[in-house]
């Protein structure tokens, strides 16, 4: 019996994670609406997205780009690139699927901050940016997304993942922002195609 209860209650100190200001609603809402604009669509569509999300970022932040020379940023339509915006998108889906399970995701969110950790020249500002750019781009893909319970429980998660990216580990120097003023760094209406009707 006492096992019952302990069971039963348990949830609740769960709950009390990274996301108190993220509320139940919240959590319903990014679940719903995140399925419809990601789960719903093939890989084509899925790469499309993922592109536009960072090129937002990059529109903002175009030194950012050199942190991808590995994967091939350069090559935009290679496998490698395109598996890496993959790679991020779904780092982003399991968190939303976890978003009732804190316990979960606080872990998973500490094994993001230790991969993330390891990068050279990341910087805390990029996971700020990287969820106003996933807003940016759902909320032209699907009107119904709700920006203010993304941010309110994304803008908690970053936080956890940038605690990880000290400011005495960046030992990078960004090249001059000139030398990113190309047209492939502007934002493109690459969204347009995914909008519904
Ligand atoms: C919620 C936001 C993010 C998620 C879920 C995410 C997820 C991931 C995942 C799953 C990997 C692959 C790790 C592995 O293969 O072991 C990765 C690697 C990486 N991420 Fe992120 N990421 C996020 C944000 C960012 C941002 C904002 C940047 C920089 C602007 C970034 C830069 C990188 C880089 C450079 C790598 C390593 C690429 C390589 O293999 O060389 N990530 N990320």
């Amino acid at each position: 019996m006492v096992a019952v209860v302990v069971l039963i209650t348990a949830p609740e100190v769960v709950y009390s994670g990274p996301e108190d200001c993220c509320s139940y609603g919240d959590r319903m809402l990014i679940m719903g609406t995140w399925s419809n604009v990601w789960g719903k669509g093939d890989s084509k569509r899925r790469v499309i997205m993922a592109r536009e999300i960072f090129e937002d970022l990059f529109s903002k932040y175009p030194e950012a780009r050199e942190l991808f020379r590995k994967v091939k940023i350069d090559e935009p339509e290679s496998g490698e690139f395109q598996a890496h915006l993959v790679r991020v998108m779904n780092g982003i889906d399991i968190i939303v699927h976890l978003l009732n399970n804190s316990y979960i995701l606080s872990e998973q969110l500490a094994h993001l901050g230790e991969k993330h950790e390891l990068v050279p020249g990341m910087r805390k500002v990029y996971f700020e940016e990287i969820v106003r750019s996933v807003a940016k781009v759902f909320r032209q893909v699907d009107s119904c997304f709700n920006v203010a319970s993304w941010n309110r429980c994304f803008e908690k998660f970053m936080i956890v993942l940038s605690a990880y990216v000290l400011p005495s580990k960046i030992s990078y120097t960004p090249m001059p922002i000139q030398a990113y003023q190309s047209s492939s760094s502007k934002p493109s209406k690459g969204t347009d195609k995914l909008r519904k009707p």
